[in-house]
């Protein structure tokens, strides 16, 4: 499969579309990420990292001409996975209820979140202690029927912009600021102070599925982004 240099493709997966069920695509899990699976309390979180991991192995044998159970991984330090071999493929996975999102590109570190929208009891109070002032600010001057879905977009640009620096929750959510109101399109707009090192990423929000919120950001100007639908057809190798 052909993945551009200029170009970010994005694989929304409906968990439960899937025709195969979560055991054939078990076969493709390396021994510790069977291990893994099988430690999963919830069988729901079980089929959603085998599924989503083995779409993973699959989608990069396409991209690599390998074969899926031949791919390996190392992980920062903070957990995030990349291929073991030296390669310019970067790559980023989310899930959130019945969705996973896969996102891959070349050379660009690349972070992916996707979040289902839902009701939160204390929406503001998350808001007030995780963004920063401005963000706060921008979600308060909504009005309370459009601050469910903002804040998700902000939550998911946010996220996904920490997937890609790999640092997880240890970087401070209040420490960088992106565009918050419905009018305005994706940005960082500042990373610590620093609106220069913010204008070097790149920030989308995407519609993949009704009832979802999700964002892709990578390091970079921007891209050719390129939604593309999983189907179980796809061969494996
Ligand atoms: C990474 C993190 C933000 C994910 O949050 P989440 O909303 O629960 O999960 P998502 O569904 O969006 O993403 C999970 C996927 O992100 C990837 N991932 C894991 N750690 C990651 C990291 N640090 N950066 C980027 N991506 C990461 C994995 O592919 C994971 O999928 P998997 O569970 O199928 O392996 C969160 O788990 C985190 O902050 N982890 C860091 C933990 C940490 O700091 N540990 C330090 C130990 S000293």
């Amino acid at each position: 499969m052909t993945l551009l240099p200029a170009e970010i493709h994005l694989w929304p997966i409906h968990l439960n579309h899937l025709d195969n069920p979560a055991s054939e695509f078990a076969c493709v899990l390396s021994a510790a990420e069977a291990a893994r699976a099988f430690r999963y309390r919830f069988i729901g979180d079980r089929q959603s990292f085998t599924i989503s991991r083995a779409v993973l192995r699959i989608l990069l044998g396409k991209y690599l001409g390998a074969k899926p159970q031949t791919i390996q991984f190392c992980y920062g330090q903070a957990g995030k996975p990349r291929l073991k071999n030296p390669s310019t493929l970067c790559f980023n996975v989310s899930h959130s209820g019945s969705m996973a999102l896969l996102a891959f590109t070349h050379t660009s570190e690349i972070g992916v979140d996707i979040e289902q929208v839902r009701a939160l009891d204390n929406l503001c109070g998350i808001a007030e202690q995780f963004f920063c002032a401005e963000e706060y600010r921008d979600l308060m001057s909504l009005s309370p029927d459009l601050r469910e879905r903002a804040f998700f977009q902000c939550w998911t640009r946010k996220e996904s912009y920490m997937k890609a620096i790999g640092e997880g929750f240890s970087t401070p959510l209040d420490q960088f600021r992106v565009t918050l109101l419905p009018e305005d399109p994706a940005r960082l707009v500042h990373i610590g102070n620093d609106p220069d090192k913010a204008a070097g990423w790149t920030l989308h929000n995407v519609d993949v599925a009704p009832g979802y919120a999700a964002a892709v950001a990578y390091a970079g100007p921007p891209k050719n982004l390129q939604v593309i639908t999983y189907s179980a057809d796809l061969p494996r190798d």
